[in-house]
């Protein structure tokens, strides 16, 4: 069953577990590690033969069910005036940060074909090579996140400057997450419209904020994204880590699918966003790095709460880590659909049910 993890977005039956991995492409392959000896991140991502190539690697290696497009959540920000920069092994940085309401009125917005029409010309390639055998996901940081980086310049531990921008100057916050709504939601939509059948959004670190700040500051933002991405018609799935203490208003924001980091029972947390959702997760990825017996005891764990439900897709809670072990990965693919296969009676005269 090619479709088995878009059946699974809409909660139809499938004959077994749906698999993939966040960040399922990445530095733990070796394969990947040879092309970025040769290219840096950004070219990889603006090419879009190497991006496909890319995306084509962990679905070479592994009995996966969907394949996610080889991309970046940042270089959206490029095309709003930001310069971004990888150095292999470390974070992003941005160069000119966004610090205030003057940077936020300077930030420009070109239409997204000409700012990251390499992203969306590789999905039309993919799509073309694997249409009718693997979905295709395309995806988005969500608006929070992004003004998470592009405040912050890189990663964060404590959001100190976005937060601070946020509760000192409140409008220059909200235009600046309008305009990062908006692009966002233009952004999916248009990578739905070149060939991506389902969309993710992540939003990656969105759990720093308290429940309330949520509720205030992200949450009509990342709903009005979600919006113009569900008018496609292709699923939509809302990722974020640490969203324990509001679940139920990230739920509220819409989509398809919600996607639970492992710090939840993904059972309680099935339950409290409510039975019209499907649910993706919800590994933790360090049980990746541990011999093969324990890592199954808790892909074990995560099957049995999701109790065989209509729409679970099994994933991590989080990204795939470096230094996970390839042969891990197979394995559990591999295991999740053999555990999780209808059984089938064969009759003595061969026909099945
Ligand atoms: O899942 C996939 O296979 C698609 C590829 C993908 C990448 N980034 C490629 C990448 C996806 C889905 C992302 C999303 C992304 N990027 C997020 C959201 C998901 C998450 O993990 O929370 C975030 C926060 C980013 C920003 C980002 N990009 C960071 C913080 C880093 C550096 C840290 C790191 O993991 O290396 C990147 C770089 C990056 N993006 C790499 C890859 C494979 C590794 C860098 C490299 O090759 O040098």
């Amino acid at each position: 069953m090619w479709d088995r993890f878009l059946r699974a977005c809409r909660r139809e039956p499938v004959d077994r577990t749906p698999v993939w991995f966040m960040r399922q492409a990445g530095r733990y392959m070796p394969e990947y590690r040879a092309l970025r000896e040769r290219y840096g991140i950004l070219e990889i991502i603006k090419t879009p033969e190497l991006a496909v190539e890319v995306t084509r690697q962990p679905l070479r290696a592994f009995d996966l069910d969907a394949a996610i497009i080889f991309a970046d959540i940042l270089p959206l920000l490029e095309g709003m005036g930001l310069r971004l920069e990888f150095a292999y092994g470390e974070g992003p940085v941005i160069h000119n940060p966004v610090r205030g309401a003057e940077d936020i009125d300077a930030l420009a917005d070109p239409p997204i074909e000409e700012s990251v029409g390499y992203t969306l010309d590789a999905i039309r390639l993919m799509r073309a090579e694997i249409d009718g055998r693997t979905p295709l996901i395309g995806f988005s940081g969500a608006p929070f996140t992004l003004a998470s980086y592009a405040i912050e310049g890189g990663a964060s531990r404590n959001f100190t400057r976005t937060k601070g921008l946020m509760l000192e100057q409140p409008a220059a916050w909200h235009r600046l997450m309008s305009k990062l709504a908006d692009r966002v939601g233009r952004y999916v939509a248009a990578q739905a419209h070149a060939g991506a059948q389902a969309v993710q959004l992540f939003d990656s670190w969105v759990g720093t904020l308290s429940p309330d700040d949520y509720r205030t500051f992200a949450l009509p933002y990342t709903r009005h994204a979600i919006g113009l991405a569900a008018e496609t018609g292709v699923p939509v799935i809302h990722f974020a880590t640490d969203t324990g203490g509001m679940l139920e208003d990230f739920a509220s924001v819409g989509g398809d699918v919600v996607g639970l980091d492992w710090r939840m029972d993904l059972d309680r947390g099935w339950e409290r966003v409510g039975e019209r959702f499907a649910v993706q997760g919800n590994l933790d990825p360090v049980a990746l790095l541990a011999p093969w017996e324990i890592l199954r005891t808790r892909a074990d764990a995560v099957l049995v709460r999701a109790g065989g439900r209509r729409g679970h897709i099994f994933n991590l809670g989080h990204g795939i880590l470096p230094g996970t072990p390839v042969d891990n990965v197979k394995r559990l693919a591999e295991y999740v659909h053999l555990a999780t296969a209808t059984a089938v009676a064969v009759h003595p005269d061969g026909s099945s049910n």
